[in-house]
């Protein structure tokens, strides 16, 4: 029985050399050329042409290569996994992702609030001009989305000095972070965020929350950064709101469309700070036994690890 890799977009090298340096016993093939089918029992996913998977009738697990499974939700054929003798769907939950990612977040809220745009933009003048710097305690730092990833960058900013304080659909308790929860409080929680960082799975609920309606109840010139999904921005509105000045400037790590056309206004913008889908990215080595060991128990016949819940889409 074997592995499969179905990642037109990726290169699969380091993969395959993690997972071999575990267990050097693995067949590990990739598509489209991982003939025949009937070997596969894991497939490890990401951006799959929509249909491929229902290709392997003995498929036993379906593996995100990522944190997110929205690339999964996109294939209107996938298999549902609450049905009887589907594949089970599983994603990646590691710490490397979540320090990375808190590392990203703790650069980009140190950017904006060290004024470095602002220094930039001088800079670009040729303008010696220092300005007062903002009060730490001000800065509220609002997180959308306090899964593994979010609670870990809340409690890294927390500890930075910055009040945090987190939204979610369900309550969670997180020592030293104000926790909101459910439409309800979502006004709330926006009217505090001077940066407002979104970092929410991407599902049919939480498509374009980034909006003007959204930003107009933040404190005025608040910050944006996203490193949620490109889905979660309605991109048109952000560019209202940094003319109108309702938000002062975002840092945008994921796009509606990646890789972001050459000719989108947000390349030019001066107030956008923008980085191509990197603010953490799953490295191969750190992942491999998780992968291996959702091998060993679909072969056990035991329940697997991080699965996922398909009726919340994440
Ligand atoms: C990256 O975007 C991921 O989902 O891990």
């Amino acid at each position: 029985m074997a592995i499969t890799f179905i990642c037109p977009e990726n290169d699969t090298i380091s993969w395959i050399t993690a997972l071999k340096t575990l267990d050097p016993t693995l067949d590990i093939r990739v598509w489209p050329g991982d003939e025949p089918k009937e070997e596969i029992e894991m497939a490890l996913t990401w951006k799959h042409p929509p249909g491929t998977l229902t290709e392997y009738p003995n498929l036993g697990c379906i593996c995100s290569m990522g944190a997110g499974i929205d690339h999964l939700l996109a294939d209107p054929l996938l298999p549902d996994p609450d049905l009887p003798g589907n594949p089970t769907i599983v994603r990646l939950v590691d710490q490397r992702l979540a320090d990375n990612m808190s590392e990203y977040l703790l650069l980009a809220v140190l950017y904006h609030f060290r004024q470095f745009d602002f220094y930039q933009a001088k800079k670009e003048e040729r303008l010696w001009e220092p300005i007062l710097p903002l009060e730490k305690k001000e800065m509220v730092i609002g997180i959308m989305g306090l899964g593994q990833l979010g609670e870990a960058a809340a409690k890294r900013l927390g500890e930075t000095g910055f009040p945090v304080c987190g939204w979610r659909n369900s309550h969670k308790k997180i020592d030293g972070i104000q926790s909101f929860h459910g439409k309800g409080e979502l006004d709330n929680f926006l009217s505090r965020a001077r940066i407002l960082i979104c970092l929410l799975p991407l599902t049919r609920k939480t498509r374009h929350i980034l909006n003007l309606d959204t930003f107009s109840k933040l404190p005025g010139g608040a910050y944006l950064i996203n490193v949620g999904r490109g889905g979660h921005l309605k991109e048109i509105d952000l560019l209202t709101a940094l003319d109108q000045k309702v938000l002062s400037g975002a840092c945008l790590d994921v796009f509606q469309s990646e890789p972001l056309p050459g000719d989108h206004p947000f390349w030019q913008h001066p107030k956008i700070m923008l980085t191509p889908h990197i603010s953490s990215q799953t490295n191969p080595m750190s992942v491999a036994p998780q992968i291996v060991s959702n091998l060993n128990r679909l072969r056990a016949g035991e329940s697997l690890l991080n699965r996922v819940d398909i009726k919340k889409e994440y």
